[in-house]
């Protein structure tokens, strides 16, 4: 079988009524994507002629995430079973010979295993190849059942199934692969003989089989690849068993997770050798990590870039932004988009970082927010910083220098600039430029009163006394009263 005599075909137009969400099934997440973007990308090996998936509900959602990844949609309205769905996708594959076709909402199924699935299609010679899984609890997944230890007679759904047939754990994943010239008048005499009256596309297996034709069903190597997501507990599992292989994958490349099945990590997240996770961490979007970094427990980093020998303490969180080598930050700061942390430079607790470049080896290490800020190398911002980067209006930049000391509590009205070498008074508010080498200060004068405070102590101490004694007398009195 060529690349250019195969079809995948993916059922994606149901709405998925047993998650119970205003959201189509297909759209929902596990393991860091939609269900139909996993399927799409583990099709895209296969090189077939064209992918075609059935749209339905909020099809135009989903047409937004998989046309982006190369394939056409085609719509069924109304959705009546996926026997239907197929025969919609019918006018999409002009010249396939064959088709790869799955559920939108089973979405763990590696490419190896489609492979195999097609190899077997192939060697079989067979109309239809199903491919199964043996499950210690089948419930609520159509049965495989067999004539022979090669040929498969039916599927039949749950509802459907007869008392002897309830003991059956092969499964159908619902994922097959068809000789389309064969499939197309097998699925033209289904009839909607179901409850919810509607053409399965299982059915077509009883009718390819009563007519001779070769079913075979190929067992999966790892029945936890056929999961389909009909309800949040399956999407729960689903994305338990993603996450679960992304951490072996990581963790196989050299990577230390603690208590790792704590640790979330999205798919296109990569981390160098020797890097450590602690307990709790996530790893979002595309976060990069070098070499020999600590990420500690309860950071959660989106989308970051971290070169080698990072530190990321406790609790901090990180988004879009790159941290060069040596960068240590933390515990609890916050660093929001665009920022750039230069080589060895260290961000303290409680320090809040947007749209800033901090310098190689600079500090800042308690409670300040730098907005739209640039530091040169090896200065050092002072406990509480503020730069005032927003009128209200408009954003303006902070620009400091090199070997800068910033005072503690000290407000940078931006824009405003503060040269190289240069000093501020703690508890200045700047509102003018600083030269290099300069001190800026900006703060009310301080007057010390000799005195005063022991002034008022006694002023107040004469005013309040007799009040008191009379207070306790006029008491007393009332007490020996009532006990004569
Ligand atoms: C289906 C199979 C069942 C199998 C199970 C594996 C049928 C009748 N049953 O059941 O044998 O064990 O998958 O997970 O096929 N869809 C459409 N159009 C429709 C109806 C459904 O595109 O009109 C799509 C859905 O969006 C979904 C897929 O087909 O992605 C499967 O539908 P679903 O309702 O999940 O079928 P199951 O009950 O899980
Ligand atoms: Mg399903």
């Amino acid at each position: 079988m060529s690349n250019n005599d195969l079809a995948i075909v993916i059922l994606a137009a149901g709405k998925g009524t047993r998650l119970k969400s205003s959201l189509a099934k297909v759209l929902h997440r596990a393991g860091g994507r939609t269900l139909v973007e996993h399927i799409v990308r583990s099709c895209e090996p296969l090189k077939a002629r064209e992918t075609v998936v059935v749209v339905g509900h909020q099809a135009e959602q989903v047409a937004a995430v998989v046309e982006p990844l190369g394939a056409l949609t085609v719509l069924q309205q109304p959705q009546n079973g996926t026997g239907h769905a197929m025969q919609v996708a019918k006018r999409s594959l002009s010249r396939a010979k064959f088709a790869v076709v799955l559920p939108g909402d089973a979405p763990l199924v590696h490419t190896e295993t489609l492979k195999a699935l097609i190899a077997a299609h192939h060697n079989g010679d067979a109309a239809a190849t199903i491919l199964s899984a043996v499950l210690a609890d089948p419930s609520g997944y159509g049965r495989v059942v067999r004539k022979s230890e090669t040929a498969v007679s039916a599927i039949m759904e749950e509802s459907q199934l007869s008392a002897d047939q309830r003991d059956i754990n092969e499964i159908n994943s619902a994922i097959y692969c068809f000789t389309l010239e064969k499939l197309w008048p097998a699925l033209a005499q289904v009839k909607p003989n179901n409850k919810h009256r509607e053409v399965y596309l299982t059915d077509a297996i009883a009718v390819l089989s009563s007519k001779g034709e070769t079913v075979r069903a190929q067992v999966a190597p790892d029945s936890r690849e056929v999961l389909g997501c009909n309800t949040r507990a399956d999407l729960a599992e689903v994305d338990r068993v993603f996450r679960e292989w992304k951490r072996n994958s990581l963790m196989d490349a050299g990577v230390t997770i603690q208590l790792p099945e704590t640790v979330l990590i999205d798919p296109d997240v990569v981390a160098g050798e020797d890097t450590i996770l602690e307990p709790g961490v996530q790893l979002l979007g595309k976060t990069r990590i070098g070499a020999r970094c600590t990420i500690r427990t309860g950071s959660v980093l989106t989308d970051a870039m971290l070169g080698d020998d990072v530190i990321i303490e406790p609790h901090c969180v990180v988004a879009q932004s790159r941290l060069d080598g040596r960068v240590i930050i933390g515990p609890f700061a916050r660093l929001r988009p665009d920022n750039h942390l230069k080589a060895g430079a260290r961000i303290g607790n409680f320090v809040e970082l947007k749209n800033s470049t901090i310098g190689e080896g600079t500090k800042a290490m308690h409670l300040s927010y730098l907005g739209d800020t640039k530091i040169g190398t090896k200065s050092n911002i002072g406990a509480g910083t503020i730069t005032c980067n927003y009128d209200g209006f408009h954003k303006y930049p902070t620009s400091i220098g090199n070997k800068v000391f910033i005072g503690s509590d000290t407000a940078l009205v931006a824009p405003v600039r503060v040269g190289n070498g240069a000093y501020i008074a703690a508890g200045s508010t700047i509102t003018e430029n600083v030269p290099s080498d300069g001190l800026g200060i900006a703060r009310g004068r301080q007057v010390n009163k000799p005195g005063w405070a022991a002034k008022i102590r006694r002023e107040l101490a004469a005013t309040e006394k007799p009040k008191k004694k009379t207070a306790k007398k006029s008491k007393r009195r009332k007490a020996t009263k009532k006990r004569k």
